[in-house]
């Protein structure tokens, strides 16, 4: 960990394991990880405690947990360069989002744009507290491990700025304490949107199945949701800002081949809708079919992923401990 063993910058990062991995989590974040691991020290963890913001069914979220940390391997994380861990095995996330509550303007929250989208579609129904409280436990996530870095989205980024803002304003209140992270947002694919939505994020709880497609999806069913994907009543594969959903694709396809999309738009010239969607198809399968058939085979290595979880736990809550008793210090509280 920084400070101790080495001086590479450290990276946190995480994703909610509400239900599986999907593509968008992939070409904004996880590959991106797999290869800050070369070069930085990396903490990357499963949020469940901020999955628990919207109701889960307690065996399905267990079940999901163990899902995300082997296609989190799948994908390339490596447990001897990184450490993978649980969010509610370690102890003093709670207890610093608490603190960092207590400084910190319910306005600064009600401002966010995540929290205002997720209110806004519950309209008549109760909003939870935590739905509020989220960043404030995300700021706590990041500051406990002292994290530089923090690779996620284009969605997550308000949030890393807010924690900066609290870092920065527990600093100036107590004293230098906690590291100001940066976040880091990839140039391509930071917002891959609905295969049947383009003006919505491709999300796990899109309402319409074919819009999301998850890494453990067959071929055929990723070959179906290409197939069906929205585009518009024009001819031309071209990224226009009335098309949408082909400049969606286009994205989709340049984060799956590494070709630029100006140069896809010249390979797709002459192509139809139709064959132009069968090749972002057949991307998608090449990419997703070896990574799925990986985390299949580590999802039945349990022994094995409960051992990397608690390899990574004790080293996260070394480091989370040293930090809260440091902040515990500096607001006050009496020592044990
Ligand atoms: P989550 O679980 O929604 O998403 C995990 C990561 O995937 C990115 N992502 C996307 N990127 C591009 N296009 C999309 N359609 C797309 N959907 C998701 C997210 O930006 C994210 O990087 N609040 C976080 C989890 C979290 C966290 C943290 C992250 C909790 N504490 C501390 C970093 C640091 C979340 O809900 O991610």
């Amino acid at each position: 960990m920084k400070g101790k063993s080495t001086e590479r910058p450290l990276v946190l990062t995480g994703l909610q394991p509400s239900a599986g991995v999907q593509l968008g989590n992939f070409l904004g974040a996880i590959r991106s990880w797999v290869s800050l691991q070369e070069s930085m020290e990396c903490l990357f963890f499963l949020a469940d405690m901020h999955a628990i913001t919207v109701p889960q069914e307690p065996d399905q979220l267990r079940t999901n947990t163990l899902d995300c940390v082997a296609m989190y391997l799948a994908c390339g994380i490596d447990p001897e360069k990184s450490q993978i861990f649980i969010q509610s095995q370690v102890f003093g996330h709670a207890e610093l989002a608490w603190i960092l509550a207590c400084s910190t303007a319910i306005g600064q929250l009600e401002r966010m744009t995540q929290f205002k989208d997720k209110s806004a579609r519950k309209e008549s129904e109760s909003v939870g507290a935590g739905l509020l409280y989220y960043p404030l436990l995300m700021a706590a996530d990041i500051l406990l491990y002292d994290a530089d870095y923090v690779p996620t989205g284009e969605d997550q980024k308000q949030h890393v700025e807010l924690t900066r803002d609290v870092a920065e304003h527990f600093n100036r209140r107590y004293s230098p304490t906690f590291t100001v992270p940066k976040p880091l947002i990839s140039n391509a694919c930071a917002r891959v949107m609905s295969l049947q939505n383009p003006f919505a994020k491709m999300s796990k709880s899109d309402p319409n199945p074919l819009g999301v497609v998850f890494l453990t999806d067959s071929d055929a069913q990723i070959q179906k949701k290409f197939r069906s994907a929205v585009t518009d009543s024009g001819r031309e594969v071209r990224a226009l800002p009335e098309k949408p959903g082909i400049c969606n694709l286009l994205e989709i396809l340049c984060g799956l081949t590494g070709e630029p999309v100006e140069e896809l738009e010249v390979h797709y010239a002459s192509a139809s809708y139709a064959e132009f969607k069968g090749a972002v198809a057949a991307a998608a399968v090449a990419t997703i079919g070896p990574i799925r058939e990986k985390f299949f085979e580590l999802r039945q290595k349990k022994d094995f992923l409960l051992a990397v979880l608690e390899r990574g736990r004790k080293t996260a809550q070394e480091q989370a401990l040293s930090t809260l008793s440091k902040v515990y210090r500096k607001v006050g509280f009496l020592e044990k």
